[in-house]
């Protein structure tokens, strides 16, 4: 298994966040985690990628629980995270994709093929020298995509990953994310797009004020909701 979590619970100023959340994920699975706006999905890809630690409960990745007080570096190395705000660190395209090169202790012509062929990929080879300042949002996008896939890691974290990009560029990244999948990645991602859910997920998790009402395999949970909370939801009855 390479995530497993049981039991998460997480507060901020005393207002519960995560509660008591389970899941698992497993080699070449693609897991959607879904719900409306402000229901934990931020945070609870947070707690999951180690950035976070819950108030309660056990989190083991690559078969191994975390322990919250230890180095969490060798961990972290087999994780690719592309956040919902996408920070890019001031300085070129070039620089900002080699950084998980750079923290994996590749150098010279390794990280300079590594990154020329991701961004050959994603269809950003002409900016690799442009200042990220420069970026327009769907450019910076695919850069933070690149940088977060290009350590080639074995567990992906994608928050809203297509968010401002046209279906042409969104496809491009979604067969990545496949692809990466085929060759045995795992992937948790979080999406308001219910036709890329469909398209993407081998399994969805609904969260609604931090809690998971449904989980199972895509086709059944989006079709036939076995929830009242599910199915308002994925019926779009419910704002967000
Ligand atoms: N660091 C923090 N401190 C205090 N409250 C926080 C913090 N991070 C998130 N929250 C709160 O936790 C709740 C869940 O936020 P989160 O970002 O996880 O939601 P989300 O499901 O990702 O929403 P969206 O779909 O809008 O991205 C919100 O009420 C948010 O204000
Ligand atoms: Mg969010």
């Amino acid at each position: 298994m390479r995530l497993a979590c049981a039991e998460i619970s997480k507060k901020f100023d005393g207002k519960t966040v995560l509660s008591s959340i389970s899941l698992n994920l497993r080699e070449g699975e693609i897991l959607s985690v879904i719900g409306p706006s402000g229901s934990g999905k931020t945070t609870l890809v947070r707690v999951l990628s180690t950035l976070e630690k819950p108030d309660r409960g056990t989190l083991a990745l690559f078969g191994k629980e975390i322990r919250w007080d230890s180095e969490l570096i060798e961990v972290r190395r087999k994780i690719g995270y592309v956040q919902q705000k996408q920070v890019l660190l001031a300085g070129t395209v070039y620089d900002n994709i080699a950084i998980p090169l750079l923290l994996r202790n590749l150098e010279g012509e390794k990280v300079e093929r590594k990154v020329e062929r991701i961004a050959d990929m994603l269809g950003i080879r002409g900016i690799l020298k442009k200042n990220v300042r420069m970026l327009s949002g769907g450019e910076a996008q695919r850069v933070a995509f690149a940088r977060g896939v290009v350590g080639e890691p074995e567990l992906l974290f994608l928050d809203e990953f297509t968010a401002n990009l046209d279906y042409r560029n969104a496809g491009i990244l979604e067969n990545q994310v496949k692809e990466f999948c085929d060759a045995g990645g795992s992937v948790l991602m979080v999406s308001h797009n219910l036709f890329q859910v469909r398209r993407m997920a081998t399994r969805v998790a609904i969260l609604i004020d931090g809690k998971i009402v449904e989980e199972g395999e895509t086709e059944k949970v989006l079709e036939n909701p076995r929830t009242e909370l599910g199915n308002q939801f994925v019926s779009g009855k419910m704002p967000w």
